[in-house]
């Protein structure tokens, strides 16, 4: 069997790990901060907010956790296995503790909301427990541990978006940035811990969403990402003082009209969309401005109508064949990806083989493929059995991770021969003599470095070549 690994972007535990080094200002008798982020792309924006927060407390942040007075751990909990790595991760920032008794070891995101004070009692060596609305009370509870006390803040908020806090730039390469337009989710997928450990939905205040854009775009930045669980559902209403107080309603298609207005040379891209919520109107909007990347992540998580329904997705196979015909229609040249479970609860082989149907039908560029891993307290845990033998899941996640892999490099080959821009985002991991950067539709070029060629700007690149999940070039007129 092939040991195919795809890690997920936007929403992976495979994303993990990263130790955030900022290029925030250097303070004087500063504590050092350590933190380390696990899961989606909205857990690393949040973990923005926490060294924005903590700056204001006399905290800079550190790349080494050995020289940390505090060390943050912003988890995930969306699969066994990324509670299982933060777990590994945990006991060995213990060793650290022992050896310094001062040191502060904190646990923030999803797993401190979902596992709350159990996590104190779990893992002795934990100092904190923040759950994701509770980050501005982070000061108070350091202060708390400061006085020899284990503190804890797992309340979940209907309001708060932390619209008013300027985040951290973390690991930045000050090109491109993220920017939550909302939080919580309230889709009840039947599977999904996600509504349990960020609670309910909330958009976030435009003005606030706009201005840190163009305050992205003052300081040179050339991308933005606009986040949210489920962001075709964005909806803000309040009113505009441009319009003398008028009550006004924003929807996300309009948000990302007034965002690709900002400036044509600030790229915009969003993520995650979801099938029953996605409009033509969005579509149009992206159709429409050429700075909107053509770039659509639509989780389908089954091709089986049934097994959508388990899954309380809210939508058929036929509906979401709808919707995929509709960005075809309408932006002919979009690029799209997608998420998928394998092994759901009482899947049977033909509803697989209809996941299977579903891919060859869309043609995704990527996908993000996992087996179906059962969360404590979810609806699926609690009424439906995840019979599916794990061998079974396994083959059945083999089949659907092959079939994309073919799909995907048979839709990266179609772009050999082709001239793309790309917004040119830093040197290529493997070689400081090759630069790389992403094209609209988000595929990564790698091409050989020029003089006159830097980081944050937008060239033309014909595409000579690709391996299974790159296409490599040179730059042209
Ligand atoms: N088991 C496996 N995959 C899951 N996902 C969410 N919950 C689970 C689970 N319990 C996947 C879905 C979702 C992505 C973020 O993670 O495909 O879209
Ligand atoms: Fe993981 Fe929480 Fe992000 Fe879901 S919302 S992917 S559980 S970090």
């Amino acid at each position: 069997m092939i040991d195919l690994q795809l890690t997920d972007k936007t929403h992976d535990e495979g994303r993990q790990g990263e130790a955030l080094i900022v290029d925030a200002p250097k303070l004087l008798n500063a504590r050092k901060l350590y933190i380390e982020s696990y899961g989606c792309q909205m857990n690393f924006a949040d973990s923005e907010i926490v060294a924005s927060i903590l700056l204001d407390q006399g905290f800079e942040t550190t790349g080494n956790y050995q020289e940390a007075d505090a060390i943050f751990i912003n988890t995930c909990s969306i699969r066994e296995n990324a509670e299982q790595r933060v777990r590994n991760r945990l006991s060995q920032f213990g060793i650290e503790k022992r050896k310094n008794p001062k040191l502060i070891v904190g646990v923030l995101g999803c797993m401190a909301e979902r596992l709350k004070s159990k996590f104190l009692e779990e893992e002795k060596l934990v100092d904190l427990v923040v759950g994701p609305d509770a980050y501005r009370d982070l000061p108070q509870l350091i202060e708390q541990v400061g006085d020899g006390q284990k503190a804890i803040n797992v309340l979940l908020s209907r309001e708060e978006t932390y619209a008013d806090i300027s985040p951290v730039r973390l690991n930045g390469n000050g090109i491109t940035a993220f920017i939550s337009i909302m939080r919580g989710c309230d889709n009840m997928c039947s599977f999904c811990v996600v509504p349990f450990t960020r609670g309910r939905e909330r958009s976030r205040d435009p003005h606030s969403i706009l201005a840190e854009a163009q305050d992205l775009q003052d300081r040179g930045y050339k991308e933005v990402t606009l986040l949210g669980q489920n962001v075709d559902s964005y909806k803000w209403k309040g009113t505009a003082e441009a319009e003398d107080g008028a009550e006004i309603m924003v929807n996300f298609a309009q948000l990302l009209e007034k965002v690709a207005l900002i400036s044509p040379e600030l790229r915009v891209r969003f993520s995650t969309s979801h099938p029953k919520d996605i409009t033509d109107e969005v579509l149009h909007t992206i159709q429409k401005y050429d700075n909107i990347c053509n770039n659509i992540h639509l989780p389908v998580q089954s091709g089986s109508s049934r097994v959508l329904d388990l899954m309380n997705r809210t939508y058929t196979r036929e509906w979401y064949i709808n919707r995929i015909d509709a960005i075809r229609n309408i932006i002919p040249d979009c690029a799209i990806s997608t998420d998928i479970i394998a092994g759901f609860c009482s899947e049977t082989e033909e509803e697989h083989q209809e996941t299977l149907s579903m891919m060859d039908y869309v043609g995704y560029d990527f996908a993000f493929c996992f087996s179906y891993s059962e969360r404590p307290g979810t609806m699926a845990a609690r009424k439906l059995e995840d019979d599916i033998p794990e061998d079974v899941k396994k083959r059945r996640l083999q089949e659907i991770l092959l079939k994309q892999q073919t799909t995907s490099h048979y839709r990266l080959q179609k772009s050999v021969g082709k001239t793309v821009r790309i917004l040119v985002e830093g040197f290529s991991k493997k070689s400081d003599k090759d630069l790389c950067g992403r094209n609209d539709q988000n595929a990564m070029i790698v091409f050989p470095a020029a003089e006159n060629v830097k980081p944050g700007q937008y060239v033309n690149v014909i595409i000579e070549r690709c391996t299974s999940a790159t296409l490599l070039g040179r730059i042209t007129a």
